[in-house]
């Protein structure tokens, strides 16, 4: 099995992003575009790039009604972007009404392929405590967060989710049990890099032994002096484990 890799562009600027993609020019790349760039560039740099055959990863996180997301999907397919995230937590409307939006566009002949759509789960910022807090209140009985992820992504396959985020602290126990989702997994550290405010690292080897389909990795090249360098590192190592 192959594993991708996404360069997560976490640069609060479409001029830093551009200089750096350049840098990394004919790789094989997919571009993470999150909220902070994707604010200060607009929908512009996307299509942009897009249009230029870069494969994007449009990360804003869709969580609305189910009409309203549906509209933001059909916007992201029309930037030409690869996939996008939404949260489970949007529930089943909410995936069956993108699902619809997609199943309407593909009677229109200029629509281009349409984007996979991953779900995000339990955001990983979240511990036990913080988790109760806002979901279960004073309730006595709870589900912990494994237990909601692996509900949440085994409900989600139902839904027309290809793939989810999750964890590295996940990513075993979600590929055993689906093996035709997906996995995007974030939270990548090549060897001897620190793992910075991320709980449990994984390096880009043990990713791909463990079933990932892509990792996302950012401030390891971001930061890097050779981003071009430790962009081809970390491929070898998805390559040669
Ligand atoms: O710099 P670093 O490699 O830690 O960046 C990881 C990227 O993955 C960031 O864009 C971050 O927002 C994203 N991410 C994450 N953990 C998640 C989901 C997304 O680190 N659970």
């Amino acid at each position: 099995m192959k594993t991708e890799l996404i360069l997560a562009l976490d640069v609060p600027e479409a001029d830093r992003a551009l200089e750096l993609i350049g840098k990394l020019k004919g790789l094989p790349i997919t571009y993470k575009v999150g909220s902070e760039l994707f604010l200060a560039s607009g929908p512009e740099l996307v299509k942009r790039l897009a249009g230029q055959g870069e494969k994007i990863f449009l990360d804003l996180k869709f969580h609305d009604i189910p009409n309203t997301v549906a509209k933001a999907a059909k916007q992201a397919s029309n930037m030409g972007v690869q996939m996008f995230t939404a949260h489970l937590a949007g529930g089943k409307t909410m995936f069956q009404a993108i699902a619809k939006e997609f199943a309407m566009s593909m009677g229109d002949s200029h629509s281009k392929a349409l984007p996979m759509v991953l779900g995000v789960s339990v955001l990983t910022s979240f511990d036990e405590t913080g988790w109760k807090e806002v979901v279960h209140g004073a309730a006595k009985n709870t589900f912990p967060i494994k237990e909601t992820v692996s509900n949440w992504v085994s409900l989600a396959r139902d839904w027309g989710v290809g793939g989810v985020v999750c964890s590295a602290h996940e990513l075993s126990s979600i590929r055993g049990k689906f093996p035709e989702l997906f996995l995007v997994v974030p939270g990548i550290r090549p060897k001897g890099i620190a793992a910075q405010d991320q709980a449990r690292v994984m390096t880009p080897a043990e990713a791909h032994a463990e079933g990932a389909n892509a990792i996302v990795v950012g401030r390891p090249v971001l930061d890097s002096t050779d981003p071009r360098k430790t962009v081809e590192e970390i491929l070898n190592d998805l390559r040669n484990p």
